[in-house]
């Protein structure tokens, strides 16, 4: 069956799991020492949904400050835009709002977007509540899922609603 190619960036601050979400999404891999993304790092996986399947080909990008002027090498010709942040760091929210905020005034026209609270597996140490969040999301217009790259939870579900969230566009 054709796979559509679906370029996918991965945005958000340092430290917050975006290699580890691409890693468990495409290798079912996770690793508690996952190095720190200098530039950024590339992988694929085509997703089957009930009446399509899409390649989607994924640019996870380096999160450190020094990396930051690259990112619109990888976000310009995206179709979908995943901010991350960690729910156990409220820096880290802030750091995805400023992202939201450069792809709505630089980012392709119709990016689909979704923020991602990831690490959901240390919620005693959560510092950004859930409600925040979601609000947010709800007024920017994207996806929400929180996330666990370690122990699995939630990235299924945000790549296949990303898909669905494809067909119908
Ligand atoms: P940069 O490449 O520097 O931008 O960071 P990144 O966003 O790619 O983060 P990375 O995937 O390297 O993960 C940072 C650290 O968080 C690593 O030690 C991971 O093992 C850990 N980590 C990632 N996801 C999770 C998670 O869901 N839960 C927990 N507990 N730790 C996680
Ligand atoms: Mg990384």
């Amino acid at each position: 069956m054709y796979a559509e190619e679906i370029k996918v960036v991965i945005l958000g601050n340092s430290g917050v799991g975006k290699s580890s979400i691409m890693m468990r999404f495409v290798k079912d891999e996770f690793s508690a020492t996952q190095p720190t993304t200098m530039g950024a790092a590339f992988m694929s996986k085509i997703i089957k949904t009930t009446d399509n399947q899409f390649k989607f080909q994924i640019w996870d990008t380096a999160g450190q400050e020094k990396y930051k002027s690259l990112a619109p090498l990888y976000y310009r010709e995206a179709r979908i835009g995943i901010v991350v942040y960690d729910i156990t760091s409220l820096a880290s929210f802030g750091v995805l709002k400023t992202w939201i905020t450069e792809l709505q005034k630089q980012g392709p026209e119709n990016l689909i977007l979704a923020i991602v609270g990831n690490k959901s597996d240390l919620q005693d140490k959560q510092e950004v509540p859930y409600e925040d969040a979601m609000n947010f999301a709800k007024q920017v217009d994207a996806l929400f899922e929180l996330t666990s790259a370690k122990e699995n939870r939630g990235i299924t579900d945000l790549f296949m609603k990303l898909a669905n969230k494809i067909e119908l566009q």
